[in-house]
Parts: structure tokens; C-alpha cells; sequence
């Protein structure tokens, strides 16, 4: 879970039909924002998705306040949420430092990003495409502000099943955030994932650097190689933004 500020912005529109008919097993669901009274719910919820406590001011929060995309998928039959997206924007200087390195020094630090604090579905209710039509429709959302290049998330590194579903929804493991959970007096690891939306894109890196230079070598074009050098180091070393992202974690995490 990442505390930060987040801008004013309220999310008050679901883009999802109605009604949705799970196609493996005829289940209806029908979508709609968290409302106070779901504290407890989701706490159950919580607890059984994911090794980490959230603090109850958090439930509190999530199902309060306007500034997050917390929509709720619940079995008509039953009206129980059985799976749920919780998400908010914040500026990228708002966001944790290590996570700044995610988008490309071209954005300023007043650029927004979308972090994703939770994605579930319970179990008897996965691989029927659920947290597909959660994720849909938070990005169906965040393309009308333009202004948001970016959504993001922390997975634990073991989280198999949420790495396969985040790449099968294009998003590119961007950081590795060593020793970031604090598990049963364990520490793991995390990664942070990010799909770049709305014109936004990852810092360069020297593998992009390399895959350019090659495709100029090839074109056999001088000017264009350097002209490729010289962003390159103008980009890694000459950078003299006066936000200085310097990351509390660049001794021990590196980008992918
Ligand atoms: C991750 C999670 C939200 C996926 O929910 P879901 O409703 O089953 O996901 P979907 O049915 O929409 O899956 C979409 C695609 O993601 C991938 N995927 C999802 N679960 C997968 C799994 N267990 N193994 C491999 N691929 C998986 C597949 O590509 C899938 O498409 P397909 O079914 O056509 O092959 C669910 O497994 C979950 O709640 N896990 C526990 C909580 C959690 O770890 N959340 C993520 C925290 S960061």
C-alpha cells in the first residue's frame, strides 16, 4: 500500500453495462462504486487476497472518499462483491521516489499517474474474465485524463498469478523493489509494473539504446547514430530538471 496525496478527482462514472453473464458459468454480476457499509466486506476480502493488513481508517477511506476508482463486482444473485479494483490518481512527485523512475524524464514530476491499491476476484469466480471488465473499465476511465500517462501497481515477486494477468493486460515490469513486503517477519521482494497510456512511456534504457543504434548502424546513417548518442546521454546524464529524482532505493533497485 502506497499513503499519498492525490489530486481532486472524482470518479463518479461506471462505463460497464449493467448486468454482466459470466460466460463459463451462466453467473450474472453486476458492477457498482463501494459505498459506506462495505467496510467489513472487503476487509474479508482483503484478508484473504493478500498477506498484508490494511489498517481499517483504510477501508474507512476507500469506500468514502470520491478521489478513488473503487469499483465493486457483486453476484446478483446474492448482491456479495466477489471481485473489486481500487485505484487513484496522484502526481508522480506524490508518488514513492523509486516509483518515479517509471516514466521517462520528459514528463515533469506534476505529470499524473494512476496507482492501483487493489485487484481482486474470489476464488470460485477467477479466469472467467472478472478482473478484466474491473481493469477495462478503470483504463476506459483514465483516457479522459489525458493528463494521467501512466497506471502502476506493487506485486509481490512470487505473485505469479497477478504477473501473468498484468502482462496479459500490457503492463511492463518496470522496477525491482528489493525487500519491499514485510511478510510473516520476512522480507520479499516487489516489482513495480506499469502500462503507459495516453502518450506516456519508460525512461530509456540501454537496451533501447543499443536496439536504435543497431537499427541506424543498419541504415547506415551517421547523423541519425548520433544524433541517437547524443539524446541518450542527454537523457541518462545531462538531465538537470529541478526536480531531482534521486531514489532512496537507487543503491539496491534498477530498472528492468
Ligand atoms: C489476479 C486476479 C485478480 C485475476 O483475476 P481473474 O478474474 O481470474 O482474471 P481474468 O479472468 O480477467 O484473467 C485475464 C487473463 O489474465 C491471465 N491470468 C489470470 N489469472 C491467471 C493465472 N492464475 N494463471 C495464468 N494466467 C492468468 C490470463 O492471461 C487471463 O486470460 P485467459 O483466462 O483468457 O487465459 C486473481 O487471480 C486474484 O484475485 N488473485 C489474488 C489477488 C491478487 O493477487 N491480486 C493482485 C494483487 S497485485
Amino acid at each position: 500500500m502506497q499513503i499519498s496525496s492525490s489530486l481532486s478527482v472524482s470518479f463518479d462514472e461506471v462505463n460497464t453495462e449493467l448486468f454482466h453473464i459470466l460466460p463459463n458459468s451462466n453467473l450474472s454480476i453486476v458492477f457498482r462504486f463501494l459505498r459506506p457499509g462495505d467496510q467489513s466486506e472487503v476487509k474479508t476480502l482483503c484478508q484473504d487476497w493478500f498477506p498484508i493488513e490494511y489498517p481499517d481508517k483504510w477501508y474507512d477511506d476507500i469506500v468514502q472518499n470520491k478521489k478513488y476508482f473503487a469499483l465493486a463486482a457483486c453476484d446478483t444473485h446474492t448482491q456479495n462483491i466477489v471481485g473489486l479494483i481500487v485505484a487513484n490518481i496522484l502526481l508522480l512527485g506524490h508518488c514513492n521516489r523509486e516509483d518515479q523512475q517509471i516514466l521517462n524524464k520528459n514528463f515533469t514530476l506534476r505529470t499524473s499517474a494512476c496507482y492501483i491499491l487493489t485487484l481482486g476476484v474470489i476464488k470460485e469466480y477467477r479466469r472467467q474474465g472478472l478482473a478484466s471488465i474491473l481493469f477495462e473499465n478503470l483504463l476506459a476511465t483514465l483516457t479522459k485524463y489525458d493528463t494521467c500517462k501512466v497506471i502502476y501497481l506493487h506485486v509481490l515477486f512470487s505473485n505469479k498469478q497477478a504477473i501473468e494477468f498484468y502482462e496479459s493486460k500490457l503492463f511492463q515490469r518496470r522496477v525491482h523493489l528489493p525487500y519491499y513486503y514485510l511478510i510473516k517477519h520476512e522480507y520479499l521482494d516487489a516489482y513495480c509494473f506499469a502500462r503507459y497510456i495516453n502518450g506516456g512511456y519508460p525512461p530509456y534504457t540501454f537496451s533501447d539504446f543499443l536496439s536504435n543504434a543497431w537499427a541506424c548502424l543498419m541504415r547506415a546513417n551517421p547523423c541519425h547514430l548520433l544524433y541517437t548518442i547524443r539524446n541518450f546521454v542527454k537523457n541518462k546524464f545531462l538531465d538537470t530538471d529541478s526536480y531531482q529524482r534521486a531514489s532512496s532505493y537507487k543503491q539496491i533497485s534498477h530498472i528492468i
